[in-house]
C-alpha cells in the first residue's frame, strides 16, 4: 500500500494497491519464476494484471477467489462488502488447471516470459450463462463480452498476484500517456486540481462528447480525459489513431492546463450498465471525484436501455461508489438552435436534429469522405480518415 496524499478523492476501500516488486525482492520473484509453473496470459488478463498491480482496481490485489467471484456476479459486492460490478479472473482450460494443486506458486507469462508471480490460492469451477445473464444481462454468443466469456477456459484461478516484469504495452503502448493511479493523482495535485472529472471512452471525440466534457469542465478543476486502450471489438476505431486524434482536438480546443490525457489500460467488456460502475470506481482510483455517464455507457447493440448505465447508480448509497456520477442526456446538433443540445434543452425536431450512428461515421470514414462540421470538428476527421487509410 502506498500513501494517500495527493487524494482528491479517497481510493475504494480506502488506500492504492501496489503490487510491483521492486530492488530484491522484484530480482527474487524473476529468478523464481524461471522454475515455475506457466499460465499464459490472454490480452484481457494482461490488462487486468497491470492494472491490479498499479492500484486501478484497489482494493483488489489478484484474480478473484471464488467467494469473491460469486458475490460480485450475483450481489455487485466483494465479501467484504465493497461495491464491485464486473468479476476480474483468470480462466485456464482444464487441462492447465489439472497440472497445477491449490497453494502453488505459478509464472504469469505473456507468451514465454514470466511477468508476474502468483500463489494460487483456489481453482475452482464456474457457470459462464450465470455470469453471463447477471453481469452482461444476456446469454446471447453474439454479445462481444459473452462471446469472449464463453471462449475462455472453464477453470478460474484466484490468488493474488506480485508483478516482477513489466508487460510489454507498459513500454510500447503510450508510455508517456500512460499514468499510474498514483502518477495522476500527482498530476492533478501539481495543478491544484480538487474537483476532477473522469471521462471514459472508446471512440473518437465528436462536438457531443466535447460538450458534455465542457459543461462538466465548467463545475469542476479539471478533466480527466481516460481512453481506454486495451482489448475493444474490431470494428472499434484502433486506440493509437484515436489517441492521435484526441491530441489535435485537444491542442486547438481545449485549455491545456484543465485537462490530463492519459490512457486506461482495461479491455472493453461491453457490459454496459455493470461496466458503467466499475469504470467509475476505477476513475475514483485515479483521482476522479466526478464521472462522465452519458448515454447508453459501455453498451453494445441493443442490449441495454439508453440509460440502464445511470439508473444502475439508484441501486447504491453514494458513499458506496464514493464518487459523483454526471449524467447527461443523448447530445446532438441541431440545426436550428445553432448548438449542440438534447431533448431537455431544445424545442426543435427530430428534422432539425443531426444524429448519425458509430455505424454511419465508420462507414463514412472509410469511404474517406469528410463528417459533418457539426458533428465531427475537420482536424478530428482528418486525423481518423488518414488513421484508417493507414491500417
Ligand atoms: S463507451 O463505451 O466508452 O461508453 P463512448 O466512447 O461512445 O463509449 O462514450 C463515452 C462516454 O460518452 C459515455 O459516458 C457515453 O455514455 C457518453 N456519450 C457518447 N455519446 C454521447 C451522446 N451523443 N450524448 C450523450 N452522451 C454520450
Amino acid at each position: 500500500m502506498i500513501s494517500n496524499t495527493y487524494a482528491t478523492s479517497t481510493p475504494h476501500g480506502g488506500a492504492l494497491v501496489d503490487r510491483v516488486l521492486q530492488g530484491n525482492a522484484r530480482r527474487d520473484a524473476q529468478q523464481r519464476a524461471q522454475t515455475l509453473a506457466r499460465i499464459p496470459l490472454s490480452p484481457v488478463n494482461l490488462s487486468d494484471l497491470e492494472l491490479i498491480a498499479i492500484g486501478a482496481y484497489s482494493p483488489l490485489s489478484g484474480f478473484m477467489n471464488q467467494g469473491d467471484y460469486v458475490s460480485v456476479v450475483r450481489e455487485m459486492r466483494l465479501t467484504n462488502g465493497l461495491v464491485w460490478s464486473i468479476p476480474i479472473t483468470l480462466a485456464v482450460t482444464a487441462e492447465v488447471a489439472n497440472g497445477i494443486r491449490e497453494g502453488q506458486e505459478v509464472a504469469l507469462c505473456e507468451g514465454e516470459r514470466p511477468l508476474a508471480v502468483m500463489t494460487v490460492t483456489e481453482k475452482y469451477g464456474y457457470d459462464k450463462e450465470e455470469e453471463a445473464g447477471q453481469v452482461y444481462r444476456t446469454t446471447d454468443a453474439a454479445h462481444p463480452g459473452v462471446a469472449r466469456l464463453y471462449r475462455q477456459g472453464d477453470v478460474l484461478l484466484g490468488g493474488n498476484i506480485w508483478l516482477c516484469d513489466r508487460p510489454s504495452a507498459m513500454d510500447t503502448e503510450f508510455p508517456d500517456l500512460r499514468l499510474t493511479p498514483a502518477q495522476a493523482r500527482q498530476a492533478f495535485a501539481e495543478r491544484g486540481w480538487r474537483r476532477v472529472v473522469g471521462f471514459q471512452t472508446r471512440n473518437p471525440i465528436h462536438r457531443a462528447h466535447e460538450y458534455i466534457q465542457k459543461v462538466a469542465m465548467e463545475i469542476t478543476d479539471g478533466l480527466l480525459l481516460h481512453p481506454l486502450v486495451g482489448e475493444t471489438k474490431s470494428d472499434d476505431i484502433p486506440a493509437d489513431v484515436r489517441m492521435e486524434s484526441y491530441q489535435a482536438l485537444l491542442r486547438e480546443y481545449y485549455p491545456a492546463n484543465r485537462v490530463v490525457l492519459s490512457v486506461f489500460p482495461a479491455a472493453m467488456r461491453y457490459a454496459g450498465p455493470r461496466e458503467a460502475i466499475f469504470h467509475a470506481i476505477c476513475r475514483k482510483n485515479y483521482g476522479c471525484t466526478h464521472f462522465i455517464v452519458g448515454r447508453d455507457h459501455a453498451g453494445v447493440g441493443n442490449y441495454y436501455g439508453t440509460y440502464d448505465a445511470q439508473r444502475i447508480f439508484d441501486e447504491f448509497k453514494p458513499e458506496d461508489i464514493g464518487l459523483t456520477p454526471l449524467f447527461f442526456e443523448h447530445t446532438f446538433y441541431c440545426r436550428k438552435c445553432g448548438a449542440i443540445v438534447s431533448a431537455k434543452t431544445c424545442p426543435h425536431g427530430k428534422e432539425d436534429w443531426l444524429i448519425l450512428s458509430g455505424t454511419q461515421v465508420r462507414q463514412m470514414l472509410e469511404r474517406g469522405e469528410p463528417l459533418p462540421e457539426e458533428f465531427t470538428r475537420p482536424v478530428v476527421a482528418q486525423v481518423l480518415i488518414d488513421g484508417l487509410r493507414r491500417k
